[in-house]
């Protein structure tokens, strides 16, 4: 590998994803600053700058030519502006996962409170983490499926010191957790199984993504968990098309004590239930 100033890296890291991904020359920026661990406004002020660009940078550049996403290629991804531990295994967070964090916020405003959170699909940890961080005195019990995502999970966990404060678990929905629990949040799967999705997205868990036949099983099954058990507060996020059903099932019980919220499209996005 030959050294190369910056702006050349850039012009050749740009014309290596051109053919194979869409705004290759972005891509090239963020891949360098990840690289070199440096921001923007340092790769704009050191175009002359020499690289050692090194066998590690240009994997980066094939993985991200092949479509894997930006965020497993680096292992890092940012969440209500903190860096989290990523890897294949555990899903990608998304920006409009920030918007449940904010629901429970608003529907529990007493953040010195002494409850106890549950997480069902605690994937990466970054939902129960910010939590964790704005109710200081809560615990929080965390499930998942997945093994792997489990790992991902205790990495960030550790990495910001709540190792005392959330309980990792593994089971399937309520399962592991016999405890009293006074508020639920989950973003689970909740895709129609077979529905065709990005090729970036094949990348990410399958588990994590298709919820059933329909799409919103799981969420249905929580929401048995919630009424059985008599959870106070459930916030969930959902499928933009999933609120009529959500709606009927839970009326059907008698309970309507529900609030819907969208997201940055203005899509419906999530709910919170209050028993
Ligand atoms: C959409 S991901 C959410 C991950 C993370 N909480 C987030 O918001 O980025 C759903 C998670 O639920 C887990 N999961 C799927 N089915 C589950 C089940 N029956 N019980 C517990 N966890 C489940 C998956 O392994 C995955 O980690």
């Amino acid at each position: 590998m030959k050294d190369r100033t910056v702006k050349e890296t850039l012009k050749r890291v740009t014309e290596i994803l051109n053919p194979h991904i869409p705004r290759a020359a972005r891509e090239a920026q963020l891949l360098l600053m990840a690289h070199l661990d440096v921001d923007e406004l340092w790769l704009i002020t050191h175009q002359n700058v020499m690289v050692k660009e090194g066998k590690k940078l240009f994997s980066w550049v094939e993985r991200r030519a092949k479509n894997e996403p930006f965020e497993y290629i680096t292992n890092r991804v940012s969440f209500y502006s903190e860096t989290f531990f990523i890897k294949e295994g555990a899903l990608i967070p998304r920006p409009e996962t920030e918007l449940l964090v904010d629901e429970v916020c608003k529907t529990f405003p007493n953040f010195d409170a002494e409850i106890t959170f549950a997480e069902v699909g605690i994937g990466s940890g970054i939902i129960s983490i910010i939590l964790a961080k704005k109710y200081k005195n809560a615990r929080f019990i965390a499930v998942d499926i997945s093994k792997e995502a489990l790992n991902i999970a205790t990495i960030n966990i550790e990495k910001f010191g709540l190792s005392e404060r959330i309980e990792l678990r593994l089971g399937s929905l309520l399962e592991p957790i016999d405890e009293r629990v006074d508020y639920l949040v989950s973003n689970p799967p909740y895709i129609e199984d077979g529905v065709e999705l990005e090729s970036n997205l094949s990348y990410e868990p399958q588990n994590a993504l298709f919820g059933g036949a329909v799409g919103d099983e799981i969420i249905k099954q929580l929401l048995d968990v919630v009424l059985n058990r008599g959870i106070k507060f459930f916030s969930c996020e959902m499928g933009y098309d999933q609120k009529d059903k959500i709606q009927t099932y839970l009326q059907e019980k008698n309970f309507s004590n529900l609030v819907f919220y969208k997201d940055y499209s203005g899509f419906d996005r999530g709910f919170t239930l209050k028993v």
